[in-house]
């Protein structure tokens, strides 16, 4: 486990939007992992300006997403596939038939979750996994548990999740109460993960992630046993670790 601490938000993206161009440059067809939130918007600025600056190129990349509220489709602005259209695609050369996001409007949740899983094995798993973490230290929709689920799996959310979310939407009532997310298999069987974490918020997630016992509780403590992770933490997501 590698722990990068930096000073604030824009020095958080910088250092992820590296590695992200580094990865994209060395493997041309590389196959990442993407998430949503308020964290990675940054990360996606930067790899923007390194993409202007004719750095790096997308033509063969694929991207997996995390997760997808259920039940909301694809045109809703609050759905995943928005987000990652509005603040990553429309602006890169990625071909958007290569960006997959779980379909949040599946009849068969089910199935479409088995569909997910499929795919992402068969582009062979991915090579850079990026993550944000929740207050709770969900990561993707793996939300606090008695077990760590394994595959893409339908999720109820947790009140705290709904609530944090709520700022996105016009009321909390109109949150979706569930998301179809990646299981931890997908996440461990990617190559290398990177973390992000701002803020003081994240601070207790981190260290109970960082310095606790692996426990489905604390969700984000799976990644204990990654072979290749490294978490990039901003000094208020940092403050609470021992050192
Ligand atoms: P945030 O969400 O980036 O909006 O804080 C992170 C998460 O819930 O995984």
């Amino acid at each position: 486990m590698k722990i990068i601490k930096v000073k604030n938000y824009e020095e958080m993206s910088k250092r992820a939007a590296f590695i992200i161009a580094s990865q994209v440059s060395i493997k041309e067809d590389s196959v990442l992992g993407l998430a949503t939130g308020s964290t990675p918007i940054g990360t996606y600025k930067q790899i923007i300006n390194i993409y202007n600056d004719k750095l790096i190129d997308f033509k063969n990349i694929t991207t997996y997403n995390l997760d997808e509220y259920y039940d909301l489709s694809e045109e809703n602005e609050q759905s995943y596939r928005c987000f990652m259209n509005q603040n990553l695609f429309n602006h890169i050369n990625i071909d958007k038939k290569n960006t997959f996001v779980p379909n949040g409007k599946a009849e068969n949740p089910e199935k479409e979750c088995k569909r997910y899983d499929s795919l992402v094995e068969k582009s062979g798993n991915i090579d850079l996994q990026i993550l944000g973490i929740g207050s709770n230290a969900h990561i993707g929709f793996n939300e606090p548990d008695d077990k760590f689920a394994k595959g893409t799996h339908l999720v109820d959310l947790k009140q705290e999740t709904i609530d944090a979310n709520a700022r996105f939407f016009k009321s909390k009532e109109e949150v979706p109460k569930k998301a179809i997310s990646m299981g931890m298999k997908n996440i461990m069987a990617a190559k290398k993960v990177i973390l992000l974490a701002s803020g003081e918020n994240k601070a207790q997630a981190i260290k109970s992630t960082i310095e606790g016992p692996i426990n489905p509780l604390v969700p984000a403590s799976i990644l204990q046993l990654h072979p290749d992770v490294t978490f990039i933490l901003d000094e208020e997501a940092a403050s609470r670790l021992d050192k």
